[in-house]
């Protein structure tokens, strides 16, 4: 990673940031929309990788369903910054803040099941997550046609973690 880049949990400044750079991909039907005052409300939930003392570059957060399961939701890079590692990045912070949290289930349901592979997901049934189906798919308009894909990592069997500055 470039040496001025900054990976660190979010603040509450930081809401409106995150929000403009996950609508970017919400409105191409890549993500959900999430509003700066929703953001606000799970900011402790957000990890950011920053320019230093300028704009933010990639963000995401960890969406607890159980003490001991989490998602790996809301991932973004902004798109001039796409191919540079960013997107691997932020996983490994959302995934150092769920060890922090004593979390070592994380699963993602995703449009971009590649990049959940690359960066050491394995595909597993979604089934394996009733908390999730229970709590966000029973209610969704696209249940019946959700095309994205559940991946999940064992956090555990994973030496890999991203130190996270506060
Ligand atoms: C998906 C996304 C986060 C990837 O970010 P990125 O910074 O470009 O990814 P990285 O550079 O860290 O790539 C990590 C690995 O994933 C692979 N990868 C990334 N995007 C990929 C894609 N769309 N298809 C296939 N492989 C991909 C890279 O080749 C790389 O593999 P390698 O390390 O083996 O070479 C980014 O494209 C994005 O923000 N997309 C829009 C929002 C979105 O879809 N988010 C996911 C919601 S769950």
């Amino acid at each position: 990673m470039a040496p001025d880049l900054v990976v660190r949990r979010a603040r509450p400044g930081d809401a409106p940031a995150i929000s403009r750079l996950n609508n970017t991909f919400a409105n191409e039907g890549q993500m959900l929309v999430r509003s700066p005052e929703v953001i606000a409300l799970a900011i402790d939930d957000y990890v950011v990788v920053q320019v230093a003392r300028g704009e933010l570059l990639a963000c995401g957060a960890l969406k607890e369903y159980s003490p001991s399961v989490a998602e790996v939701a809301a991932i973004a890079v902004s798109r001039d910054a796409h191919g540079q590692g960013l997107g691997r990045t932020i996983v490994g912070a959302v995934e150092a803040l769920a060890r922090k949290r004593g979390i070592f289930d994380v699963f993602a349901l995703t449009l971009q099941p590649e990049f959940f592979a690359a960066v050491g997901y394995q595909r597993v049934d979604r089934a394996r997550y009733p908390e999730k189906i229970r709590r966000d798919c029973l209610g969704c308009a696209r249940r019946f046609a959700c095309n994205e894909i559940c991946f999940a990592k064992n956090l555990l069997a994973d030496q890999t973690a991203v130190p996270l500055a506060a």
